[in-house]
């Protein structure tokens, strides 16, 4: 069965981590589900890792729509989170017209917005209309050229605002938060001043989980990963391997063989070949 938020909730409760990934397509939220992760993060990070933009803010609605959809049919029972990409929450009418597309077209079960002030409302707004809502403090990448693109809340007032904003969130209805690039002692007391689940990037360990992104941990980004990622398999490495040994095989001649070949009518496609050519119609 599906992850629910209840699920979610309760595995704050109990004191069990939460482990998401992102996911883009099909097979990667299918590979997720495989591994029992209880939810995926269809992140508009997309734009860079998967479109090769320099940040978030091309990324438009059809995008997520089209690339929530895919997940959505790979995906038996994680629980889809789809990003608000860059201003399609600017207003309370944008925010549930976007969220009708992306839950009600593209079949997400939550959406993910970043910031506070502003969006309070609409998480309100939203929660009241039956869309799950999940906030983003900290590092929010589509504010990069507003705040840049550094750790934040390092000092002891942005710390308190940043506590003070999380507080804020849950009592307009978000049911979780994702914290990125802030200290990890103030990530671990938002955490506790919390009733609903906090998901980490680069907030240290004492969050109610952790969030990666797919090619990070999977070795598949063409950089060098950021620091608050670990790489567990270098899938990207090993992608190379299997690509050159194709092509060494092709242009020996070894691949293809007999068994990735069409031969049950050979005989008679041939025999029907040596029959004289007709003579075309005049
Ligand atoms: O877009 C994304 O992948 C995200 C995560 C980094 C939290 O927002």
């Amino acid at each position: 069965m599906r992850t629910s938020i209840r699920d979610l909730l309760a595995m704050k409760r109990r004191g069990e981590r939460i482990a998401v990934v992102t996911a883009y397509d099909y097979p990667s939220a299918a590979l997720a589900d495989r591994a029992g992760l209880p939810a995926v993060l269809v992140g508009d990070s997309l734009g860079m890792v998967v479109h090769g933009h320099a940040s978030t803010l091309p990324v438009s609605l059809d995008d997520m729509v089209r690339h929530t959809a895919a997940v959505v049919r790979g995906s038996l029972q994680a629980l889809v989170i789809a990003d608000l990409p860059f201003l399609s929450y600017a207003t309370l009418e944008d925010a549930v017209q976007a969220s009708r597309r992306l839950m009600g077209e593209a079949g997400a079960q939550a959406v993910k917005l970043e910031g506070v002030g502003a969006a309070l409302p609409i998480v309100a707004r939203l929660t009241e209309l039956g869309v799950p809502v999940m906030g983003h403090l900290g590092y929010t990448p589509q504010s990069e050229h507003l705040i840049g693109a550094r750790a934040q809340a390092k000092d002891a007032p942005a710390a308190r605002q940043l506590l003070d904003d999380a507080l804020a969130l849950e009592a307009a209805g978000a049911f979780g938060i994702v914290l990125e690039l802030i200290p990890a002692a103030l990530a671990r007391a938002v955490s506790q001043r919390l009733t609903i689940p906090t998901i980490g990037i680069g907030a240290g360990d004492g969050c109610d989980g952790q969030v990666q992104v797919w090619h990070d941990v999977l070795g598949l980004s063409p950089g060098k990963p950021p620091r608050h990622a670990k790489v567990y398999a270098e899938i990207g490495g090993a992608i190379v391997g299997a690509l050159q040994a194709y092509a060494a095989e092709v242009r020996d001649g070894a691949f293809p063989t007999q068994a990735q070949s069409v031969t049950s009518h050979d005989a008679e496609i041939e025999a029907a070949l040596a029959q004289p050519l007709k003579a075309p119609p005049a």
